[in-house]
């Protein structure tokens, strides 16, 4: 089968190469295979690929963590069968070792998720990452109560879409930051309160005339930098921080007083160690969820432009360009 590889760290255009690998042998038990049709290129995926990701993989090693494929084999066990997988079965497949970008995938029945047919494959493939982490971090974690206000960074990507009209949705305000002014229409058009520059605004001083000085509760950050500083001195006492994402691949030059005075904290979040504080049930719950959120447009993703496996050169060119406009996807099936 064909399979992207890696054998080292590094850029993603200097070490992926598209390879002839061995097919996975059939399931075994609790497993399942699963013949890949469609993924996406996540900002966690070329972390991994430049060997700065929070946990890294034996090499060589594949890519992908999440995508959308279709039931290949399923191998002996109780927990397939009690789900509906089978084969031929359409599946959204949450892959936490990363494997993905590859035309057939082995692994657990717990790691895929039977998705109704009215979903487009587009959605299907960017089923869990984003939009699992925008609600646990939203209405789980952070809990952000209606009429509240929450403030973000990186407020353009495709979680923070979500986020934004999440808040539309369940009825939390946002303000929303990005280093690129002009999708600010883009962004109030899918229901942001308030759109900031991080290059042209006053960031603490516009929060406080947004919220007429009681300034905000909660906030989250991708970007990481100099930034997160203005995000602090916009929280209000007791307002909390939660860290996700370093894009900028910057440190928080951080004043330790900026906490103390008004006790504010900062809290890490990371998706794969929340999922495994999670039980079967609760996980099956938040897959209902997901589901029906992205039926309702809330957890949806942009998708820029899809590439074929041959493409991968330009695929990741492409992802690599700011104001790429949305997800870029990886079509793995060819047939
Ligand atoms: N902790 C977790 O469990 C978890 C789970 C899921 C995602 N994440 C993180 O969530 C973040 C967003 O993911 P995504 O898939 O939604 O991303 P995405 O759709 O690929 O979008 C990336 C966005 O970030 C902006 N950006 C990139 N570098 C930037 C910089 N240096 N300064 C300011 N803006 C910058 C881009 O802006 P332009 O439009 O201007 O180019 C783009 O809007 C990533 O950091 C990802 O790792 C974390």
């Amino acid at each position: 089968m064909k399979a992207v590889v890696f054998d080292r760290f590094g850029e993603p255009r200097d070490v992926l190469q598209l390879r002839d690998v061995p097919t996975p042998p059939a399931p075994g038990p609790g497993e399942v295979r699963v013949r890949m049709t469609l993924t996406p290129i996540n900002p966690s995926d070329l972390m991994t690929v430049r060997g700065v990701y929070g946990r890294l993989p034996t090499l060589p090693a594949t890519p992908g963590f999440e995508g959308v494929g279709v039931i290949d084999a399923v191998g002996s066990g109780w927990l397939a069968k009690l789900r509906g997988i089978r084969p031929g079965r359409r599946v959204a497949v949450l892959n936490g070792h990363g494997g993905n970008w590859a035309e057939f995938v082995n692994l657990s029945a717990r790691a895929v998720v039977p998705v109704a047919d009215d979903l487009p494959d587009e959605q299907v493939a960017a089923f869990f990452v984003n939009p699992a982490t925008a609600i646990v971090m939203t209405k789980r974690v952070l809990q952000v109560a209606r009429g509240s206000w929450l403030i973000q960074t990186g407020a353009g990507s495709a979680l923070g879409r979500m986020v934004i009209r999440l808040g539309k949705h369940f009825g939390f305000r946002t303000i929303n930051i990005v280093r690129r002014k002009e999708l600010a229409a883009e962004l109030t058009q899918i229901g942001a309160d308030a759109v900031l520059s991080s290059a042209e605004d006053n960031i603490p001083a516009r929060v406080a005339e947004i919220t007429a000085g009681a300034m905000v509760p909660c906030a989250l950050d991708c970007i990481g930098g100099p930034g997160v500083v203005d995000v602090i001195q916009s929280l209000a006492p007791q307002g909390r921080l939660l860290v996700y994402g370093t894009l900028s691949g910057e440190k928080i030059p951080l004043d330790p007083r900026s906490l103390m005075s008004g006790q504010k904290a900062i809290e890490g979040f990371w998706l794969s160690e929340w999922v495994k504080q999670q039980g079967v049930f609760r996980m099956l719950s938040l897959f209902r969820q997901i589901t029906s959120l992205m039926r309702a447009g809330v957890l949806t993703t942009p998708v820029a432009a899809t590439f074929s496996l041959d493409q991968l050169p330009q695929a990741i060119e492409r992802v690599e360009q700011s104001a790429r406009g949305g997800k870029i996807l990886l079509k793995i099936d060819v047939t």
